[in-house]
């Protein structure tokens, strides 16, 4: 039998201090679904193809399926938890999915939220065309796209004050 090997990580995960020792061949998407129960990453393909899983680490999003728990050491990871209000309420990216009926069974929603709120986040102005070339590597089984797209549009724009 293969003994497991573990390496201590010091983290934070929306906001929160976390220190932790990791079995080096976890993913990030089963420490944060396993060990902090933030099942809002989904597992989905595990080999990087979907988007399911992305998380944002330092500000840019990542497949968490294919990134180790261990390296998250010294990193800042936001899970779509982290992108509510302390109040609660949706932020206007969140708010905008809800508006646009950009939602189905929303396995694919959380990851595409983070992918499209780093985009906002560099407070650049995309066409439409570079808007849709970004989220590309996110596969979504049930809504077509175009309300995704109309919901990213919406808030990049509310959020460039156009
Ligand atoms: Fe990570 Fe599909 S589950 S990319
Ligand atoms: Fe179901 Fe996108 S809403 S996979």
């Amino acid at each position: 039998m293969t003994e497991r090997q573990y390496k201590h990580i010091r983290c934070t995960i929306n906001g929160r201090a976390v220190d932790k020792m990791v079995d080096i061949r976890a993913s990030l998407t089963d420490l944060l679904r396993d060990d902090f129960s933030l099942t809002s990453v989904k597992s989905g393909c595990n080999v990087g193809e979907c988007g399911a899983c992305t998380v944002l680490i330092d500000g840019e999003p990542y497949n968490s399926c294919i990134y180790l728990a261990a390296w998250a050491y010294g990193k800042d990871i936001l899970t779509v938890d982290g992108l509510t209000n302390p109040d609660g309420s949706l932020s206007p990216l969140q708010q905008a999915f809800v508006e646009e009926a950009a939602i189905q069974c929303g396995f694919c929603t959380p990851g595409l939220i983070l992918s499209a709120q780093a985009l906002i986040n560099r407070g650049r102005d995309l066409t439409d065309e570079e808007l849709r070339k970004q989220l590309a590597g996110h596969l979504c089984r049930c809504t077509r796209y175009e309300n995704i797209f109309r919901a990213v549009r919406r808030a990049l724009d509310e959020s460039l004050g156009k």
